[in-house]
């Protein structure tokens, strides 16, 4: 007699609540050997409600603990998305002794007498983030008559030796500074006649990056994030400028009059970077949220909803069309693996003889071709569902096929195929691809194009195969590496 599971869909190395609704990461800033990760949490129902933010650390960017809620709303209002610093120089006054964290976040206040508000509240805490303080001053910088004025992303800018707050405002970005946090400085409005317009603009960020192989040169990045405008078949996505900051005015490139985007799958959203990671190790790591207000609410995963992304690093790159980001899982994800197949340049005769004997559910998948070769992945194989990830060399595209990858019947936009632009390059194409219970990520060619999408297959969906069109002669990388974190 077999028994029919319920499919375990919480992935086993990605973040996620242990029970109810969770969107957008926020807060995220690295203190004393610890990465903390708020986010939009909804700590009594499984779909969107009274915002609060539920918290998390890690330690090496892979396990997760998850710790009690952080903030719960109050008579300003719910607790909306926002960031965390370290206030090294007690620019606050809040730390007499030790530095400490500062929240800064958006309160939504929505009432049966008037249009919602928003506005942007302090919260300082001196013990790593365990309690928190809301500030009496709150809010710190109150909105007009716009209706969506939230999302505060705060960083240090060294050069003018004050904050920085930048701030989704309509469909632009407003800029703003301040020296001690509290008292707030409109600098400049970015973004009305450039990028995309097709939803309202959220959830900010803006750093500043080198360019590889470029030693002085560097450029800032700016993320913002488009809400779902019902239209189209995207819903929610994040687009990315590049450009110049002076600590006023963020200036984009000539490349950023086109439209660019940070992750060409439909579930990741609302990412940004943390704050204050230590200079010896010098990278910009960022995730996002793992889903798409389209059909958010409707997910099929039970008593909790909503995970991240892996975490990511950010780099930038020269190429003749301009600044490019390029994203890659953070190293620190290695020492999660363990090795279950490795083979180099082999026949795909022979990989698929491998391939048919491996059970898996949660694993990296590495796959080098020549850059003129079409191949495909198939994960997460059931007896009814199967997930494709493949490159067609012909048109120089990526592609996730997720129309028979599961439960869809969730959402009508949900079955559907995906596809980007691959950059031309030299030599090998290459796909990092993480598969975890319910979701792929797709890294090709050293995180130049990145795709990211959920999948919700069924119980025993744990095969994987290679298959090529044509070309007996062709040789592939193959490197998988369970990350279960279960032992053999
Ligand atoms: C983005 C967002 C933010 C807002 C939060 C509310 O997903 O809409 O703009 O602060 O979610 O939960």
């Amino acid at each position: 007699m077999s028994l029919q599971l319920k499919p375990d869909y919480r992935g086993a190395y990605h973040f996620s609540p242990s029970r109810c609704w969770m969107n957008d990461p926020n807060g995220m800033v690295y203190l004393d050997g610890e990465y903390h990760l708020f986010f939009q949490h909804h700590p009594f129902g499984e779909t969107w409600g009274p915002m609060h933010w539920g918290h998390a650390i890690t330690r090496d960017l892979v396990h997760w603990e998850e710790l009690p809620i952080a903030l719960e709303p109050d008579e300003h209002g719910t607790i909306f998305s926002g960031s965390a610093v370290v206030d090294w120089h007690n620019t606050t006054g809040f730390f007499p002794g030790e530095p400490g964290l500062v929240a800064i976040f958006t309160h939504h206040d929505e009432q049966p007498d008037h249009p919602a508000r928003q506005s942007q509240s302090l919260a300082y805490s001196h013990d790593r983030g365990r309690t928190w303080h809301k500030y009496e001053g709150n809010p710190v910088l109150k909105g007009g008559e716009q209706p969506d004025f939230r999302d505060p992303k705060v960083f240090w800018h060294e050069a003018c030796s004050r904050w920085v707050m930048v701030l989704a405002c309509g469909q632009t970005i407003a800029l703003y500074h301040s020296p001690d946090l509290k008292n707030w400085t409109e600098s400049s409005i970015f973004g009305a006649d450039i990028g995309c317009h097709d939803g309202v603009w959220e959830c900010p960020d803006l750093f500043e990056l080198p360019v590889q192989d470029a030693p002085g040169l560097s450029r800032w990045v700016m993320l913002v994030s488009i809400g779902d405008d019902g239209k189209g078949r995207e819903g929610s996505r994040t687009q990315y400028f590049t450009g110049h900051f002076d600590g006023n005015v963020f200036l984009p490139d000539e490349a950023s009059r086109q439209v660019r985007w940070l992750d060409h799958g439909r579930d990741n959203y609302a990412g940004v970077s943390w704050s204050d990671i230590p200079q010896q190790d010098g990278r910009r790591l960022y995730l996002g949220w793992m889903s798409n207000w389209r059909y958010a609410n409707v997910t099929p995963t039970g008593s909790w909803r909503g995970a991240m992304t892996i975490a990511r690093e950010l780099l930038l790159e020269m190429t003749n069309t301009g600044t490019q980001l390029r994203q890659l899982p953070v190293t620190e994800l290695q020492s999660a693996r363990r090795p279950v197949l490795i083979l180099e340049q082999a026949p795909l005769e022979q990989v698929q003889q491998a391939m048919q004997a491996l059970r898996l559910d949660s694993y990296e998948l590495l796959v080098q071709a020549d850059r003129d070769v079409s191949f495909e992945l198939q994960v997460r194989i059931g007896a009814s569902c199967c997930t494709r990830i493949g490159v067609d060399a012909r048109t120089d595209e990526l592609y996730i096929d997720r129309t028979a990858s599961g439960q869809s019947a969730f959402h009508e936009h949900f079955a559907d195929r995906h596809h980007a632009p691959l950059y031309p390059i030299q030599g090998k194409r290459e796909l990092r691809i993480l598969v975890d219970r319910a979701s792929v990520e797709v890294f090709a060619d050293q995180g130049r194009t990145v795709m990211t999408d959920l999948i919700f297959p069924e119980p025993d969906a744990d095969r994987l195969m290679l298959t090529a069109a044509d070309g007996d002669t062709e040789l592939y990388t193959i490197e998988v590496y369970d990350l279960s974190g279960r032992e053999e």
